[in-house]
């Protein structure tokens, strides 16, 4: 038995067969749709490595069932980039330093665009962080992904003023 399902991704329509009704949206993601840049840290929601963000909201991927979005519209690491340019998030990693080994980095950058557009961290420094405790960072860049999703927070703010 075959299910049919149909994502938007990254602003692109994709059908997808799966022949398992158990395929994550990580699996979903990587090994079909070859979309490599979100990471399989843990594979059980522990490390937010795999985040990306489904109707505009940051998500594990790996604990989302690929069936359960049928029609969502998905927004990967792969697609915050536009017209050439870098997202400002994405400026504002490689400014602060906010990166080392950059395994964990597409989540970080997913879930900080996200945690940005919930606007529920006021510029506090410790609002972000507890916003991003859900991202781990193996090589313990968090001083310089604090700032940086700060400083993107700012610099969207002033833009959209
Ligand atoms: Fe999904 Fe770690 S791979 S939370
Ligand atoms: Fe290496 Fe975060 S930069 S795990």
């Amino acid at each position: 038995m075959t299910f049919s399902i149909s994502l938007t991704v990254n602003g692109v329509r994709r059908d997808v067969e799966l022949d398992n009704p158990r395929v994550t949206l990580l699996d979903l993601l990587r090994e079909r749709l070859q979309l490599t840049g979100t990471k399989k840290g843990c594979d059980r929601g522990q490390c937010g490595a795999c985040t990306v963000l489904v109707d505009g909201r940051r998500i594990n991927s790996c604990l989302a069932l690929a069936l359960s979005h049928d029609g969502a519209d998905i927004r990967t690491i792969e697609g915050v980039a536009e017209g050439g340019h870098l997202h400002p998030v994405q400026e504002a990693f490689i400014a602060h330093d906010a990166l080392q080994c950059g395994f964990c980095t597409p989540g970080q950058i997913m879930s900080a665009i996200g945690l940005i557009q919930e606007g529920q961290t006021d510029g506090d420094p410790e609002r972000v962080r507890e916003g991003m405790s859900g991202n781990l960072c193996r090589c313990s860049a968090y001083a310089g992904i604090t700032e940086a999703v700060l400083d993107a927070q700012k610099k969207l703010a002033e833009a959209g003023g």
